[in-house]
């Protein structure tokens, strides 16, 4: 599997680029938020989803200024939705340290969620970048919809596969979808372009998530970020879901108790963890994810070949392989 630095190579000179646009569009004279748009600037996560910005860019024309807007406006937004979902998921740590709201508390990741958000508004209405601010506002309020129909399901308890994958849709892949969109469309790309980079995009980022909710399921994990939070918020993704699927009725009553009423035990959601891992419930997210990966292999193969095309290429792969 090819590393991210080497993915990022024919883009190298690009993102260096971004960074410093990235770093300045979150600037502000109120100190303590200054502070914290430092604080996150360091701890930079994977930049994902400006790679796959530049990347949708590049192989549908030539990276310009319009592409830089979008990648930014992409992480911006991509920044506050983690900040909020640390205070939705009560989460002490991200990138491997502490989360906002673990070291500033609730109130002040909210407001600073909010301040990164309308940065990024600012951003593109600043350069008349509607079509790309439009793109990208779908996706947060799909993003937006997606946690709260997450929340409705872990009240309730009744997640089916079906309402699983409209979730992971919604508040995962639609960003990434908005990423290849945006890219494609910031080099004036035909509409019809554009939306086959955004099926692309959403079939890597469905792919993504169930990556990302294996993690939860792995103790080893090296992801930055703790494991078994999903069952503590009695969030049922898809190792779960098929364990419950395959379980009769005081089997399944059994497991839907634990997350219910003794998901704050760690015992006790160590033995759903382990009965997940015996059951074949990583085998099969694992096989659904590669069915995600290989749908976005076939879409950007209808794009002639290139250099940043392979890299593309790589970057799903890396999608489904990567150990954080
Ligand atoms: C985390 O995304 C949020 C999810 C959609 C699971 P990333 O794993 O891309 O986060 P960073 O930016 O690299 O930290
Ligand atoms: C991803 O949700 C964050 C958003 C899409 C807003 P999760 O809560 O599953 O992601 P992590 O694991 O905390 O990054
Ligand atoms: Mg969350
Ligand atoms: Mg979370």
């Amino acid at each position: 599997m090819a590393t991210l630095s080497e993915i990022k190579q024919p883009i190298q000179s690009n993102l260096d680029e971004f960074e410093k646009k990235f770093r300045d569009s979150m600037k502000s004279n109120v100190a303590l938020l200054d502070i914290i748009t430092r604080y996150l600037y360091k701890r930079k996560g994977k930049q994902m989803r400006p790679m796959f910005v530049f990347l949708s860019a590049k192989v549908n024309g030539g990276i310009n200024e319009s592409t830089y807007i979008a990648a930014s406006l992409i992480e911006l937004l991509h920044t506050a939705t983690l900040v909020h979902d640390d205070v939705v998921d009560d989460s002490n740590v991200r990138r491997g340290f502490f989360s906002i709201n673990a070291l500033w508390k609730n109130k002040v990741a909210v407001l600073v969620g909010d301040f990164l958000l309308s940065k990024g508004l600012l951003l593109s209405l600043d350069s008349n970048e509607f079509d790309l601010l439009k793109i990208v506002s779908e996706a947060t309020r799909e993003m937006s919809e997606g946690e709260l129909l997450q929340i409705e399901k872990a009240r309730k308890l009744d997640i089916s596969e079906d309402i699983y994958f409209e979730i992971i849709r919604k508040k995962t892949a639609s960003l990434i979808a908005s990423c290849c969109a945006a890219g494609a469309a910031s080099v004036k790309a035909d509409p019809e372009m554009i939306k086959k980079m955004k099926a692309f995009g959403e079939n890597v980022g469905i792919a993504f998530q169930i990556k990302d909710d294996i993690f939860d399921y792995e103790s080893s994990n090296r992801s930055g970020k703790p494991n078994g939070i999903d069952i503590k918020e009695r969030k049922m993704t898809l190792p779960l879901i098929y364990l419950l699927n395959q379980s009769d009725f005081v089997e399944k009553r059994k497991i839907i108790n634990i997350v219910k009423n003794h998901n704050n035990n760690p015992e006790k959601v160590a033995m759903v963890i382990n009965k997940v891992n015996e059951n074949g419930g990583i085998g099969y997210a694992r096989q659904k994810m590669i069915s995600y990966h290989d749908k976005a292999m076939q879409i950007l193969d209808e794009f002639p070949d290139s250099e940043s095309k392979t890299a593309l290429k790589q970057l799903v792969d890396f999608t489904i392989e990567r150990k954080k």
